[in-house]
């Protein structure tokens, strides 16, 4: 945490540096250069005006269509969305779409077998093209049902008897995924058609309006049994650079207005991996974060003032499949969790992060890979945890509203509180970005390697104090989104929850750590740079379901004079726990009245 404080290291005399490292070595109680304390304060009750709901979606996923098949080889994706599921008591949102949603076609008479597309076969067209059949669907679909729900993305681009091949994908996607279709999207980044070619160059919201309404139409003539509902926008260029009319207030201008339409999206990358210089700073700097987000204050409102939400379409670290050493780090764990939350509280509803099935943005690698002539195994990437982590923030069964800690953030630390409906505050999560660069967990046999770095210095640490309005003496558990050093790329994990390597299954259970709130509600705990904290009633956290490893036991131990409960696939759940007077009434009401029945 870049605060000044008298005890910084750049403010001393360079002659003095030169000697740092024999000072350091030479006394344990050195003090380093990072806030030793930090204290917030949460008002009571939160400012209405300031709360904002968390879609259980929050963090949701983008895959190219063609893509899925290859993902359900392994069990990697399907553990890890059961993972989420489990603490978020319902099933990822998964879009389908991408650069390849304008180049595919589909027919019902297409014999292309399930196993063909699993092996990324594109089909009869040339390489580019994606032809799909009836197999497809039969490629993946067993293996997210029944909980996983689809977003589909049409293709604009090609008007060919008009829009066959988007009308004729529709049909074979409602006939396919059915209730699992969640929306359809028509057409991928089309801000770039004209500079692209695929129209003209005069080509804006207004002339792509009756080509839109075209395809929505007929695809609904089509579907008299299920009420379809579209995503409008998906535009490429972020808020900050939009050209022509193609952002969400321009085209709900142009007349992309109706009861149909209830999402609308635009995607974003926070850096280009496809041309220039990309670096991990940008990931671990709050003030970035929020510049970037707050840029999408405006299509929120677009949106909303239409009765419709708002989400990030597509978006991760660093675009074009992501960059080594940067992408697959602990560093994009601590961003994801800091950029959903931060989006949240401006109103962004969800967010669809974009893998590939090599791609270092990805949560897992499917399978073994060759790339550049070097091998590569499957496995789990950094990012997961950054998601599970989430997933542990969103685990409640009610609705949760989130805000900022007012003070309680800066470059390189945040902070936010979470509330229950009748305002409660039900959770406070603390994030350090402040880097740490270990060589431990340096290298994961599927990325490719990259330099690693190593801080010289011990690990700085944190004594954060929050004021909080929970009763003293109260129970709560602390978890810890951690590993050895922002730039690793493996042993992370979320308070010792680990997935395994190999199939996506718990191989450890997470332990809480139990600690009680201090006679004037004050609750405090230290942190390491690059960690992040989850604070919440450890009766909540029994009162939800929790995924662990099969046949494992609840624990308890005392370490060092901590408490540690290790969550066991028997931890008794019970509700009595949790109960409020207020649910402890309805609760009798509602028994009194299942009398009645
Ligand atoms: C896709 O197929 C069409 C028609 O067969 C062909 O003109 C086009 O070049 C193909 N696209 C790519 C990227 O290969
Ligand atoms: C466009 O769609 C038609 C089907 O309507 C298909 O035959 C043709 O190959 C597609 N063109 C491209 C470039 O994919
Ligand atoms: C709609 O449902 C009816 C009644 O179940 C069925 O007969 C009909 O085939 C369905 N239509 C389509 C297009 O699925
Ligand atoms: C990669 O795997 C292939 C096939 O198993 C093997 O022939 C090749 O030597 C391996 N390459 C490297 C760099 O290990
Ligand atoms: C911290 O958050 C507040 C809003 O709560 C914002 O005004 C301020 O700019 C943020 N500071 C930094 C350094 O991000
Ligand atoms: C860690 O390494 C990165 C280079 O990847 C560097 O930018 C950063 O400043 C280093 N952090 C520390 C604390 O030395
Ligand atoms: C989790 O990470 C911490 C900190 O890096 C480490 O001490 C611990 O051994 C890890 N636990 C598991 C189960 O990997
Ligand atoms: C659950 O775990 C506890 C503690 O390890 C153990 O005593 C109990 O027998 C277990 N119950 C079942 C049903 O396995
Ligand atoms: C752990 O300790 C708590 C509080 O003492 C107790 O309620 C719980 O049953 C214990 N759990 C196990 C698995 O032993
Ligand atoms: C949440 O869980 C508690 C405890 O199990 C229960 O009493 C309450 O009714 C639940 N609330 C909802 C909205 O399901």
């Amino acid at each position: 945490m870049k605060i000044s404080s008298p005890y910084q290291l750049r403010t001393l005399p360079a002659g003095l540096l030169l000697l740092l490292p024999l000072l350091l070595s030479e006394s344990q109680n050195v003090v380093y250069a990072v806030p030793q304390t930090v204290a917030i304060e949460i008002p009571v009750p939160a400012k209405d005006a300031l709360l904002r709901p968390l879609d259980k979606n929050l963090v949701s996923w983008s895959i190219q269509n063609r893509d899925l098949p290859i993902f359900a080889r392994s069990k990697l994706l399907e553990n890890l969305f059961k993972a989420l599921s489990t603490n978020i008591a319902t099933g990822q949102s998964v879009r389908l779409g991408g650069g390849e949603s304008d180049k595919t076609t589909y027919g019902s008479d297409i014999t292309i077998t399930a196993k063909k597309f699993q092996s990324g076969y594109y089909g009869a067209q040339a390489q580019g093209n994606v032809t799909l059949g009836p197999n497809y669907f039969a490629s993946f679909k067993e293996k997210y049902a029944p909980d996983t729900r689809y977003i589909w993305c049409l293709n604009l681009i090609n008007t060919t008897n008009k829009f066959e091949a988007a009308i004729s994908t529709a049909a074979g996607v409602l006939e396919y995924l059915g209730d699992e279709l969640d929306l359809f999207e028509i057409g991928n980044e089309a801000d770039f058609y004209g500079s692209k070619g695929y129209r003209d160059s005069e080509w804006d919201a207004s002339m792509m309006l009756p080509e839109w309404n075209y395809i929505a139409d007929e695809v609904i003539k089509n579907s008299p049994n299920k009420t379809v509902r579209f995503m409008a926008g998906g535009f490429a260029n972020p808020a900050f650079q939009v050209t022509k009319d193609f952002d969400i207030p321009g085209i709900i201008s142009a007349g992309f207005q109706s009861s149909r339409i209830t999402w609308y999206s635009m995607h974003i990358y926070p850096q280009s991996g496809c041309s220039g210089a990309v670096t991990i700073a940008p990931l671990l700097e709050h003030n970035t974060i929020s510049e970037t987000l707050s840029n999408y204050i405006p299509q929120v409102a677009a949106a909303e003032s239409v009765g419709a939400q708002f989400t990030i379409g597509e978006t991760n670290t660093v675009s074009c499949v992501g960059r080594p050493g940067i992408s697959d780090t602990f560093a994009a764990a601590l961003w994801l969790v800091d950029y959903v939350l931060f989006a949240a509280t401006i109103g962004i509803r969800r967010l669809y992060f974009h893998a590939t099935t090599t791609g270092s943005y990805s949560p897992v690698i499917p399978i073994k890979y060759t790339l550049n002539s070097e091998n590569y195994t499957a496995g789990v990437l950094p990012l997961s945890y950054g998601a599970y982590f989430v997933s542990e923030i969103l685990s409640f069964n009610d609705t949760l509203l989130v805000t900022q800690i007012e003070g309680g953030n800066d470059t390189d630390y945040s902070s936010y509180s979470i509330w229950d409906e009748n305002n409660k505050l039900r959770k406070i999560v603390f994030i350090n970005l402040e880097s740490y660069n270990s060589s431990t967990g340096g290298t994961n046999t599927a990325v490719p390697d990259t330099e690693v770095y190593s801080s010289k210095e011990a690990r700085p640490s944190t004594q954060v104090t929050v004021a909080t309005p929970w009763e003293a003496g109260q129970e709560l558990s602390l978890i810890r989104l951690q590993g050895p050093g922002s730039n690793s790329k493996s042993m992370v994990n979320v308070s010792g929850f680990t997935l395994s390597e190999k199939d996506g299954l718990v191989t450890s259970n997470l332990v809480d750590t139990i600690i009680k709130v201090q006679e004037n509600g004050d609750v405090v705990f230290d942190l390491l740079a690059s960690e992040a904290v989850l604070i919440q009633y450890y009766s909540d956290v029994l009162a939800n379901k929790h995924p662990t490893k099969s046949g494992s036991k609840a624990a308890n131990s005392t370490v060092s004079g901590v408490v540690m409960r290790t969550r066991g696939a028997n931890m008794s759940i019970s509700p009595r726990l949790v109960l409020s007077v207020r649910l402890a009434v309805s609760c009798v009401l509602l028994s009194a009245l299942l009398l009645f029945v």
